[in-house]
């Protein structure tokens, strides 16, 4: 990378995560020299306003990489594996948001402020972890320092803009289709507003499976709770056991995790630790953290922290955060700012 201040390219910069990128770029006072925007054909030639000037947004198919010293890459996974690699060989370190490089063994998975050490191991292409598990390792990140986790079991809570624009957009939908008429709500009789993103209906409705079936009947974005949480915490032996649910919420994941850890944790000491956890609130006993709370917030919120009542010595906890920002946009632009 140049000395001078880094050009930064965007790509994907018409969506949820790429927008949320830009403003973040801005509030951090992200030292930019020039700032490039890339989509799709649809978005090619429009122009976006952004802190360094008008922007014209081109066409990730056609775009020339030379010169950019940054990519911030959030354009779905088949874009990734397609570009990233040649936008890392014409010179830019590649932030990466999909799944597609988070398991390559050379590529480093990194939530910032829990294992900010295995950026400096990239070879262009940095991985940011699904959002669903950078938001609990801000929690069990540095309890897992403190004593080791062992057995982890827990559920998500994913909003709908882990779905992009369009998960917003059905949502805002059915909510309205849906409402007009709340006895049918109430007695059964509703009609399926219809649409494909889901495979029911997420208005008035929770779906007990996050993501796309896949092995032993667990979701993609299950998998990715174990894998990516082995990988984050540099500890391939940790047990998992994931469920990921999606709720009607417009932003904002949240996690309800047990843990267990290689000795017993006390309450007071588990929330002396998460008091101090770097990016993280923890809220009291009369405050409980919700998805409302989280929106729009650059740190996840911790509550309900409680020790285990079955099999003693683990410790229970609650954990939200705002899935476009840590869960992404944030995180993305943390990674840039370590890269500097
Ligand atoms: N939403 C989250 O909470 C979240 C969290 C972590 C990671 N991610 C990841 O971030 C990525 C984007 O998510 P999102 O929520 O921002 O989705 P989104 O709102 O649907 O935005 C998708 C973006 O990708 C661009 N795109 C789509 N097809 C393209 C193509 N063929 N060539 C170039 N650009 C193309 C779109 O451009 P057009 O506007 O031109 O179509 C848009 O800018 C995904 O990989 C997702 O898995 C999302």
């Amino acid at each position: 990378m140049s000395s001078s201040n880094p050009r930064v390219a965007v790509v994907g910069a018409t969506g949820a995560v790429g927008s949320a990128m830009q403003s973040i770029l801005a509030s951090r006072s992200f030292p930019v020299s020039e700032l490039r925007l890339m989509a799709s054909s649809r978005s090619a030639g429009r122009t976006v306003a952004t802190p360094w000037g008008d922007v014209v947004v081109e066409d990730l198919a056609t775009a020339d990489p030379a010169g950019i010293d940054i990519a911030l890459f959030s354009a779905g996974g088949s874009r990734s594996r397609e570009y990233a690699p040649k936008f890392a060989a014409a010179g830019a370190v590649v932030i990466d948001n999909s799944s597609a490089f988070r398991m390559e063994p050379d590529v480093p998975l990194v939530v910032a402020e829990v294992n900010d050490e295995a950026i400096h191991t990239h070879h262009g292409i940095v991985a940011n972890p699904n959002c669903t598990t950078m938001v609990v390792m801000m929690a069990l990140g540095p309890l897992h320092r403190a004593a080791g986790l062992r057995r982890l079991n827990v559920t998500s809570y994913q909003s709908v803009s882990g779905s992009g624009q369009t998960g917003m957009n059905v949502l805002a939908h059915e909510l309205e289709v849906l409402g007009k008429d709340r006895e049918l709500l109430v007695h059964g009789g509703w009609s399926d507003p219809g649409g494909d993103l889901y495979a029911r209906p997420i208005g008035f409705n929770v779906l007990p499976h996050a993501g796309s079936f896949a092995e032993g009947g667990y979701t993609d974005e299950e998998w990715k709770l174990v894998h990516e949480t082995r990988k984050i915490l540099d500890a391939p032996d940790i047990l998992v056991e994931p469920t990921c649910v999606r709720v009607p919420v417009m932003v904002g994941h949240g996690i309800a995790a047990t843990a267990f850890f290689s000795r017993p944790v006390t309450l007071e000491e588990a929330q002396q630790i998460l008091a101090a956890a770097p990016g993280a609130e923890l809220w009291g006993d009369d405050r409980v953290p919700t998805p409302l709370d989280c929106a729009g917030k650059d740190e996840i919120l911790i509550g309900r922290v409680r020790s285990t009542v079955g099999e003693a010595g683990g410790i229970s906890l609650w954990t939200v955060g705002d899935n476009l920002r840590k869960g992404a946009a944030l995180n993305a632009v943390q990674l840039a700012e370590l890269l500097l």
